[in-house]
């Protein structure tokens, strides 16, 4: 008889190495962070262990962190001071992601810096448009997330990531960019975002909850695949740079449908919830947080992402370089 042994190759550790198929490096990594208008704040976000959110002044210690732990990219996201029904907060100047733009270009030019598009940490509804008797109106909606991502441009922000899902939102934003000299402005497109569960602790982190509803109005039903290559196309044909699928985990098959579709880079959003629950499984002692950890960002990578958004860059990038 004989026997097909595949064991063969897996005898030594220099044997499984070189015949590794996926490989996960510091590149794939993209670092989410919360920025929040005001001074001296490094505050814990109790849903997201290891997780904080910084006033500008006190970023700096941050960036030096990022740079050090070797990440070449981050994602930054914004709460506001004060809300109201057009978002009004998201497109200032001087806001506090504005800032914290500007601080990252000043203090580390080389890390590349995108920015979150979305107005529902701004909105006093916390919905991701302008809400109008109970109905999240798409076109107007589409003004306030150009304004949102030209403030990021004017600001220095490499890359802007509409993640609103109101249709004809890339189209809007490059034309917008186009417009005012901000061609040179990348889009990264939160294609497929799913109406997904795992989002929770996330808001609690941006305080960007809807006050009544849900967002299954605008983000996509979790049973659909065709409906997410549509989205991917779509954004494609608008002129996004990068498109994503978002959550990472729970729709590994969707990248791995999405990677055989398009030719641009595919970004993987490993979200909040997926952290929190290896977080609060870690702390029980019930797994060992840096095995599964770096299992799943490898099982993102072997389903076809090329980046990965998620909290646990730091950790990851301290591993990989060990
Ligand atoms: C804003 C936004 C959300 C996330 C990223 N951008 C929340 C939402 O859509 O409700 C989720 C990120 C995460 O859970 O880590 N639209
Ligand atoms: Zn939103």
């Amino acid at each position: 008889m004989s026997i097909k042994r595949l064991r063969r190759l897996r005898s030594s550790a220099a044997l499984r190495e070189i015949v590794a198929e996926t490989s996960l490096s510091v590149n794939d990594l993209i670092y989410p962070l919360f920025i929040k208008p005001g001074t001296g704040i490094r505050e814990e976000i109790l849903s997201m262990k290891g997780q904080y959110r910084y006033s500008v002044d006190m970023l700096s210690a941050e960036i030096e962190n990022i740079k050090n732990a070797g990440l070449k990219a981050v994602l930054l996201f914004g709460l506001a001071g004060h809300k109201d029904e057009t978002a009004s907060e998201s497109c200032l100047d001087n806001g506090a992601v504005q800032e914290a733009i500007r601080l990252f270009k000043k203090h580390a030019p080389e890390i590349v810096v995108m920015t979150d598009v979305c107005v529902c940490g701004y909105t006093s509804h916390g919905h991701c448009g302008i809400l109008r008797d109970g109905i999240i109106v798409n076109d107007e909606s589409l003004v306030l997330l150009q304004k949102m991502a030209l403030s990021h441009a004017k600001a220095g922000a490499d890359v802007v990531a509409p993640s609103a899902m109101m249709d004809g939102q890339v189209a809007a934003i490059r034309e917008i960019l186009d417009a005012n000299g901000f061609s040179n402005t990348a889009i990264m497109g939160y294609s497929a975002k799913f109406f997904s569960a795992c989002y929770g602790p996330f808001r609690d982190a941006a305080d960007s909850a809807p006050q009544s509803g849900n967002r299954s109005s605008y983000q996509m039903d979790v049973a659909n695949t065709n409906e997410a290559l549509r989205e991917i196309e779509i954004d494609e044909a608008e002129g996004a740079d990068m498109v994503m699928v978002k959550p990472a985990v729970f729709y590994l098959d969707i990248i791995a449908r999405a990677a055989q579709q398009t030719k641009l880079p595919i970004a993987a959003y490993n979200v909040s919830g997926e952290y929190a629950m290896i977080k609060a499984a870690a702390e029980k002692g019930w797994i060992d947080e840096n095995r599964v950890m770096m299992e799943m960002l490898l099982s993102i990578k072997r389903a076809g992402a090329s980046l990965i958004i998620t909290y646990f860059a730091k950790d990851a990038a301290k591993l990989l370089k060990a």
